[in-house]
């Protein structure tokens, strides 16, 4: 069950990382949560700034059947805009996995995998939200935290809990409708399929259009073609 077992550091290098390297010393559902990391990645292994006073933690899944990353990557995002929600903060994603609020990035979610040919062995999901954390000033235009706007500090330990709890009730409903999900964590989505894009193509900046959303890419149409693309501009 997930958070049955909880691993708490004070300083670690990345909760994603300990669990990625010592999955197989610990059970299915085990939560690692840290104080502070001091090299914290995200997507495409960018770094993510994780001082005190935020939430960073992973979640390590075994699963017995073949199943993909991304549906918990879709089942923590979910998780997280509905924690939030309870405190009347109403969040979005920014396709895939980025929670954003009045335009800036509050929180990330980074789903990664062990596998064995193409079983997951082990799958950690990893998410940081900015919390009690300052943001830095050169990141003050992209980045958010919820003191800055709540103008009070949360309990880290509360918050987690609350996610873990949401987290474990999405797993049990949407096991088996894995679409169902899909389409809740669409409805949360910043993009809607026939929206317009700005994006960067060989130098250029280019306008296309989202065909298709899916949780691994999207598929647009920039000048009369069809593309897959797997991160917008900008991040
Ligand atoms: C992203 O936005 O690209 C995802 C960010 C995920 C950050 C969290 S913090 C806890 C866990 N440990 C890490 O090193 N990364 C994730």
């Amino acid at each position: 069950m997930i958070g049955e077992k909880i691993v708490s550091f004070e300083t670690i290098n990345s909760t994603n990382r300990f669990l990625m390297e010592n999955h197989t010393n610990y059970p299915d559902g085990t939560v690692v949560v840290a104080l502070k990391q001091t090299s914290g990645y995200g997507r495409n292994k960018r770094i993510w700034y994780s001082p005190k006073g935020g939430l960073w933690f992973s979640v390590l899944f075994k699963p017995r059947k073949q199943i993909e990353p991304s549906f918990y990557t879709r089942l923590f995002s979910v998780s997280v805009v509905r924690t939030l929600e309870k405190f009347k903060i109403h969040v979005n994603i920014k396709w895939p996995n980025d929670i954003y609020l009045y335009g800036r990035k509050l929180a990330g979610v980074l789903s990664e995998g062990i596998f064995e040919g193409k079983k997951p062995v082990a799958i950690v999901v990893g998410v940081g939200i900015n919390v009690n954390n300052d943001i830095p000033e050169e990141l003050k235009t992209q980045a958010i935290s919820l003191k800055e706007i709540m103008n009070k500090e949360f309990s880290l330990m509360k918050l987690l809990e609350m996610i873990l709890k949401n987290a474990r009730i999405l797993l049990r409903k949407y096991t088996k409708k894995k679409e169902a999900l899909t389409r809740i964590w669409k409805r949360y989505l910043i993009q809607k399929e026939g929206d317009i894009l700005h994006l960067r193509e060989g130098g250029q900046e280019k306008l296309g259009r989202i065909v298709k959303i899916t949780s691994d890419y999207l598929l647009i149409e920039i000048d009369g073609e069809i593309k897959k693309i797997y991160s917008i501009f900008p991040h």
